[in-house]
């Protein structure tokens, strides 16, 4: 049997947040709350929040702690467009040798806070040929590989006060959601892609040849993470929305001058900050 969390260790994690959350905390129970988590080279997203409480990984309980750079490590219960967000500043991915159930304990802890929406972003490997670095993508649908491959954060004893053992993942990323988003970025002239995200572990970006094998797998974008969160949300019945910054355009020949390296992944993330800021800020509104 796999270890794993028992419903009384999510449960611990959440009081101790909520003990934290100071003025938030009437809020935070009125179950309005929006789940965010920043990806690579997102972090300054975080600035936007407002009346931010920060909440260090290692003061919380069973909490992992993020290694991975480009990623902080703090939990921050603030506002951004007059709503209350719970906020990750940086993840927890299966390369850095967690868990599948380590990486998605804190989307579980955001659960039994209240939470019932929850927005993802990452940063991706374009895929999908008429994309470009910079641009931003719509998740619709997922290619869990690492998930096919037996690390599912859903395997192991079922906690039925989350949900169901065999939950459906026929619409993964809400349509509500993604329509939402739509929407939004429309109103502010951003474009947004829309695509499917294959999931990978990593820690090694791709071979060109695993990049061919994945376009014609039918994904747009490749990456290391997202997915974890995505399932344990659906499980939770949370409605879930995936934003991906295509951060850089995969290899798919070899013999190119070109390659691929995490200082980009960074870069044109932290560039798009503000775009991103804006686009999120918009569907916080509209919600
Ligand atoms: N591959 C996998 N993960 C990534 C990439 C990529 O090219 N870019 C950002 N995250």
């Amino acid at each position: 049997m796999l270890s794993q969390f028992e419903l009384s260790d999510y449960d611990r994690a959440a009081d101790f947040i909520r003990d934290q959350a100071g003025s938030h905390q009437g809020r935070l129970a009125e179950l309005d709350t929006v789940g965010l988590v920043l990806g690579s080279g997102l972090n300054a997203l975080a600035l936007a929040i407002g009346d931010a409480v920060v909440i260090p990984y290692e003061s919380i309980p069973h909490f992992p702690t993020s290694t991975a750079t480009g990623h902080e490590g703090r939990l921050l219960i603030g506002t951004l467009a007059g709503r209350i967000v719970v906020a990750m500043q940086g993840r927890f991915h299966f390369y850095e040798g967690y868990s599948a159930a380590e990486v998605t304990f804190p989307i579980r802890v955001m659960r039994r806070l209240g939470v019932d929406r929850l927005i993802l972003t990452n940063a991706a490997g374009g895929l999908n040929p008429e994309f470009c670095a910079g641009d931003f993508m719509l998740i619709v649908d997922h290619l869990n590989l690492v998930g096919m491959a037996g690390h599912s954060p859903l395997i192991g004893p079922n906690i039925e006060s989350f949900g169901t053992r065999f939950p459906s993942m026929t619409e993964a990323y809400a349509g509500s959601m993604r329509r939402l988003a739509l929407e939004t970025a429309a109103a502010l002239k951003i474009e947004l892609r829309q695509g499917v995200y294959a999931y990978l572990a990593g820690p090694n970006f791709e071979s060109p040849a695993e990049i061919r094998f994945l376009r014609l797998a039918g994904a747009d974008a490749v990456g290391m993470s997202t997915v974890p969160e995505a399932l344990v949300g659906n499980h939770a019945g949370m409605q879930v929305l995936g934003i991906s910054t295509i951060t850089n355009m995969a290899i798919d020949q070899l013999d190119t001058d070109r390659d691929t390296n995490h200082e980009e992944v960074l870069e044109t993330g932290e560039r798009v900050v503000p775009l991103l800021t804006a686009l999120l800020s918009g569907i916080l509104e509209r919600l």
